[in-house]
């Protein structure tokens, strides 16, 4: 039987391409090429760095997709909404491709195509701005319109662009109607039933909840589906796309093992449990170029783990910066976190008092509920000297903490996986962390020849003895110095993770 051979630049079809298996007979003028069509991954979620970021779901966003690209086998892309607060920079040079009208319901809505490759990754931005035309990403009394909008102009897109990939990973109650939308309007299409959904929870307490009453005319799904969202007599989109997806992920995997606990489920452990066969946990991990202290511009001065004396200069400057007396020896703890109840605050507040007895400095940079920004404040008043309290966000200065600072404390009482104690670390800040999570599977108590002080039990008196210990290691120079160098080189980065993430498509795609 004659072999078709495969020139460059001649597209065959998948099923041909897979057909022709065999090493093809070249002829001599004509050398043949391999073709081996990449296997296509799209990213669904309501954030991704550097474009637009209110937390660590757009860092894993920018940070996996970039990882996962590295693979040759592996044509990676992203979709986001095209936010207002989208970075200029980067905005200036998105390249508009096309438009669309989305079918939401009785709704009809435009839907614009912006794309930008960054780092091999395509991210592709939907416009439409009675949506998105707002500051921020999130908290509109129209949040539920506003991602069932993006998640069905997502479906839309991929007909527009004849882009089906092979695996839709939706991240976040935000991107879960999209994999609800797969399964119930858009499987029967011949071009997208072999598309295959993961679901990764970033967060449990986010579902997504909604009035049934809307489940036609809003989210534009049949009322023969409502099995699959119902959860509590309302709609519950996580709860949706975890019965939907082929597998569903969270992000560390001791949390895979909490989520099934009520202590932890935000309600869902029932559901969870009865997906479990389909759950797995990947710890997250960070961009070394990104958080680099060798090169990263916002920090007074750079260092390594084999070079680690400018440290010292950037917590000088950051005690001048932030008006704290410059005591090189006066260990400076300190917390960036939302100011939100699950980050242990309430623990930070009974003892936060005992701890500044002694000689240390506390800094703390954050917003949230406010109760704890007064608290905070309040507290950096009363300890002028000794505490400040920085009540915004901002990424520079959150820099410089992490290069400035002797101890960062993460006391959570639920934290999915935590990126800060792995950037910390990285900066050569001792974490200090409750044992849960993300924040157990990274960071491993000194006593037992880890990378930092943990503490198990969601107790204010265990924290500080915890923090007590820490501050005692602190003043044995050499064996601090020792502690420092292991956290600077642990292995913090994507690849093991990226990896795995890999395998599990792979396991689905046989
Ligand atoms: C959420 C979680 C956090 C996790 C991040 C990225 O913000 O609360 O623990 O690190 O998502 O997955």
């Amino acid at each position: 039987m004659k072999k078709k051979t495969v020139k460059k630049e001649e597209k065959l079809p998948i099923e041909e391409v897979a057909l022709n298996e065999e090493p093809a007979m070249a002829a001599a003028e004509e050398p043949a090429v391999e073709v081996k069509p990449k296997k296509k991954l799209l990213f669904v979620a309501s954030e991704a760095a550097p474009f637009i970021a209110t937390g660590g779901l757009a860092e894993v966003i920018g940070s996996l997709s970039k990882s996962i690209a590295v693979d040759p086998d592996y044509d990676v892309r992203v979709i986001i909404p095209l936010y207002q607060d989208i970075r200029k920079e980067y905005r200036k040079d998105f390249r508009f491709i096309g438009n669309l009208f989305v079918p939401l319901s009785w709704r009809n809505q435009y839907c614009g195509i912006f794309e930008y490759v960054k780092d091999n990754v395509t991210f592709y931005f939907v416009d439409n701005e009675y949506y998105f035309k707002r500051p921020g990403c999130y908290g509109y009394y129209d949040d539920g319109e506003r991602f069932a909008f993006f998640c069905r102009a997502v479906m839309e897109i991929l007909g527009f662009l004849n882009f089906y990939p092979d695996i839709l990973h939706c991240h976040d109650w935000q991107a879960a109607l999209a994999a609800l939308y797969l399964k119930t309007i858009y499987c029967h299409r011949p071009e997208y039933q072999f598309i295959r959904a993961v679901f990764t929870i970033h967060n449990i307490e986010y579902q997504g909840q909604y009035s049934l009453d809307i489940l036609e005319d809003l989210f534009g799904i049949s009322y023969q589906y409502r099995n699959l969202v119902e959860f509590d007599h309302c709609i519950n989109l996580m709860k949706g796309a975890i019965e939907c997806c082929e597998r569903f992920t969270t992000v560390s995997p001791t949390y895979a093992e909490q989520i099934k606990d009520p202590f932890y489920s935000h309600g869902l452990d029932g559901i969870v449990r009865r997906n479990e066969f389909k759950l797995c946990g990947i710890l997250n991990g960070i961009d070394p170029d990104y958080y680099d202290p060798a090169t990263d511009s916002a920090l007074f001065a750079n260092y390594d783990a084999a070079h680690p004396q400018n440290k010292a200069v950037c917590k000088a400057e950051l005690q001048k910066m932030l008006g704290l007396p410059v005591k090189p020896d006066t260990p400076i703890i300190a917390m960036i976190t939302r100011l939100v109840s699950h980050k242990g605050l309430d623990l930070v507040r009974d003892v936060i008092e005992q701890v500044l007895r002694d000689d240390v400095q506390f800094v703390l940079l954050g917003t949230g509920d406010s109760q704890y920004e007064a608290y905070f404040a309040d507290l950096g008043r009363r300890y002028q000297g000794k505490v400040v309290s920085v009540i915004t966000f901002n990424s520079d200065l959150s820099r410089k903490i992490y290069g400035g600072a002797d101890l960062f404390l993460m006391p959570s009482k639920s934290e999915p996986c935590g990126l800060s104690q792995m950037i910390s670390s990285r900066y050569g800040t001792i974490a200090i962390v409750r044992e849960t999570g993300g924040l157990k599977d990274s960071i491993t108590p000194y006593g037992a020849g880890g990378n930092g002080f943990t503490f198990a039990n969601y107790d204010a008196g265990d924290m500080l003895y915890v923090i007590r210990e820490a501050l005692g290691v602190y003043h044995m120079k050499e064996e601090w110095a020792r502690l420092v160098h292991k956290a600077m080189l642990c292995d913090f980065t994507w690849s093991s993770s990226a990896r795995r993430y890999v395998e599990l498509y792979d396991s689905m795609l046989g």
